[in-house]
């Protein structure tokens, strides 16, 4: 049981690291949002005004991504008006380890007092009608990594038993929603079914996660929404839909056209987040 006490221990020094860098930025204001950048999304760090940039080795104990497409940096500045933390590249499962390192980043944004989360993904679309290029706001998901965040003994503050009817805040939903609509966007809602990778699905497992009632299938965000809950976190997250999921099509997937692909949502994406954050309360 020695590794709980250390987890905590790790998260409340990487904060204290990042602390001290928001305070060269934001006089020591909390950022009132912490924003994850999914694979090929990592762009919206251009739209952070006037950034300082934290590479993650610089922050003690911070699990460090591997997958291209992935930075592997922390950006205190401002977005849509308000004091944010980005984060550009994020551990996956898939990459090994404990899943701890997974949602390293969130407890560390729960030390610091950050009250929301807006994360963001790739995710392979399966829902009939919605294409590549489009934005999926999750609405609700399902956890079929087959694992937790929160196995093993509690860590820090963190409620042993989360509830998740409202996992994908409605009030903060509601916003980005209209916040789409304003800008004119098309912006679909529904669910997204989280796989533990790293090999992209079967057609077989896409008609089983269609059945279950999955509109899009990726590798991320679900063990961090768990995270955020359990932390009292608010969480909305969007999907970058970067191909049609295995079988849909009668072709194969790969990792570039889903980094191809993010291009397409990229400007609708880093508008609607910014002005989503301008009207967050
Ligand atoms: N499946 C799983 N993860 C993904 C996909 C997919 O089709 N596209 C982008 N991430």
């Amino acid at each position: 049981m020695t590794h709980v006490p250390d987890i905590q221990a790790a998260v409340e020094a990487a904060a204290a690291a990042l602390r001290a860098r928001i305070g060269d930025r934001l006089d020591g204001a909390v950022p009132d949002v912490a924003i994850t950048m999914g694979s090929g999304l990592g762009g919206l760090g251009e739209e952070i005004e006037d950034p300082v940039r934290v590479p993650y080795e610089d922050l003690p104990g911070w699990p460090r991504p591997t997958v291209i497409g992935h930075a592997g940096h922390a950006l205190i500045g401002a977005l849509g008006g308000r004091p944010v933390l980005g984060l550009s590249g994020r551990v996956h499962l898939y990459e090994g380890g404990p899943p701890d390192r997974v949602v390293f980043y969130v407890r560390v944004a729960a030390a610091l007092g950050i009250p929301v989360l807006f994360l963001s993904n790739a995710a392979g679309a399966i829902r009939d009608g919605w294409h590549p290029g489009e934005l999926m706001l999750i609405a609700d998901h399902l956890n079929l990594t087959g694992t937790s965040p929160l196995f093993g003994p509690v860590v820090g503050t963190e409620n042993r038993f989360p509830d998740l009817t409202f996992a994908h805040d409605p009030r903060l939903r509601a916003i980005v929603r209209e916040t789409a609509s304003d800008l004119g966007q098309t912006l679909h809602e529904g669910v997204y079914a989280a796989m533990h990778g790293p090999a992209f699905e079967t057609p077989a497992e896409i008609r089983m996660l269609r059945a279950l009632g999955a509109d899009a299938v990726g590798m991320s965000t679900v063990p961090e929404v768990i995270a955020a809950r359990a932390l009292g976190i608010r969480c909305v997250a969007v999907s970058c839909l970067t191909n049609y999921a295995a079988g849909v099509l009668d072709e194969p997937l790969n990792h570039e056209e889903v980094l191809e692909t993010t291009k397409l949502a990229r400007a609708d994406f880093q508008r609607l987040v910014a002005e989503s954050v301008r009207r967050f309360p």
